[in-house]
């Protein structure tokens, strides 16, 4: 049985850990608000999985989450992190908490439990000992969305990570990301809006989830790549600019 720490289950991340618990997976769970989230795939798949609460806009909340995890599952596979709030910030409002707000749970977090988890990962055995893998947003770095500086700034530093990472932990761990283009709709992003999104996409249509899980699937099992960013968007980067 595999072990991994999954981060932001509230929507995306909840289809990734179902699909894993219906392998060969034990999971821990890293909630803020989502206890219920984890409370039913708890009632759904019993002890393989378990849940902590931690706000990762915290480092040291974001440190301990991945020892207590550990602890209980006994030794760790891979870390799997989702966690991002996406918050319009125009620039005439922005503040430092805004920054904060975002870079803290999306850059910081993933520097602070890949620091956390890859000694864990080191203590197993092969060649390959452990597999990172985030969640970045097609648009960062050469084609952001206006009024949403603050996200496109910590999506920015989560990519430059991810390399960061990748040469660091190589060469018995593994990190990627996969950066996803319209997938789920934003709760307050009106119906429009968002049809206007998939529109812009040269393939019509929003990014399936089960693209989106059979693709985190293979990055847990790939064994020569690392400090890639795989464009998950329905051909949205060929597109051109947004407004
Ligand atoms: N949905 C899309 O179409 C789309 C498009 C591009 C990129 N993405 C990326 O794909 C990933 C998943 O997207 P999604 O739509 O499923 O996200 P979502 O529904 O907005 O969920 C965001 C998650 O982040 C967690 N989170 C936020 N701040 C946190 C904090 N301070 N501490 C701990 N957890 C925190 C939330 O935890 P709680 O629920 O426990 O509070 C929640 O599970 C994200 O990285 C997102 O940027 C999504």
């Amino acid at each position: 049985m595999k072990r991994a720490i999954i981060t932001g289950i509230r929507r995306i991340g909840y289809h990734i850990a179902r699909s894993l618990l219906t392998k060969d997976w034990s999971l821990g769970l890293v909630y803020k608000t989502s206890e219920e989230v984890f409370e039913n795939l708890r009632n759904e798949f019993g002890q393989r999985v378990v849940g902590i609460k931690a706000d990762l806009a915290k480092w040291e909340e974001a440190q301990r989450s991945v020892r207590e995890l550990v602890s209980i599952l006994g030794g760790l596979d891979a870390l799997l992190h989702i966690s991002s709030p996406y918050e319009p910030t125009p620039l005439e409002d922005l503040r430092e908490e805004h920054l904060d707000f975002h870079f803290r749970p999306i850059a910081q977090a993933f520097m602070a439990m890949s620091k956390e988890a890859y000694p864990y990962m080191l203590k197993n055995t092969g060649d390959i000992k452990g597999r990172i893998v985030t969640f970045g947003d097609w648009a960062t770095n050469t084609t952001p969305y206006r009024n949403y500086s603050a996200y496109f700034l910590a999506k920015g530093a989560l990519h430059t990570a991810v390399k960061v990472l990748a040469k660091e932990l190589a060469p018995h761990i593994l990190v990627n990301a996969i950066a996803l283009g319209p997938t789920l709709k934003p709760p307050d992003l009106p119906e429009e809006k968002w049809q206007d999104y998939i529109n812009r996409t040269p393939l019509k249509r929003p990014v399936a989830l089960e693209d989106v899980v059979n693709l985190t699937n293979l990055l847990l099992k790939v064994e020569c790549m690392t400090g890639e960013i795989i464009m998950l968007d329905s051909g949205r980067h060929v597109a051109g600019e947004c407004t």
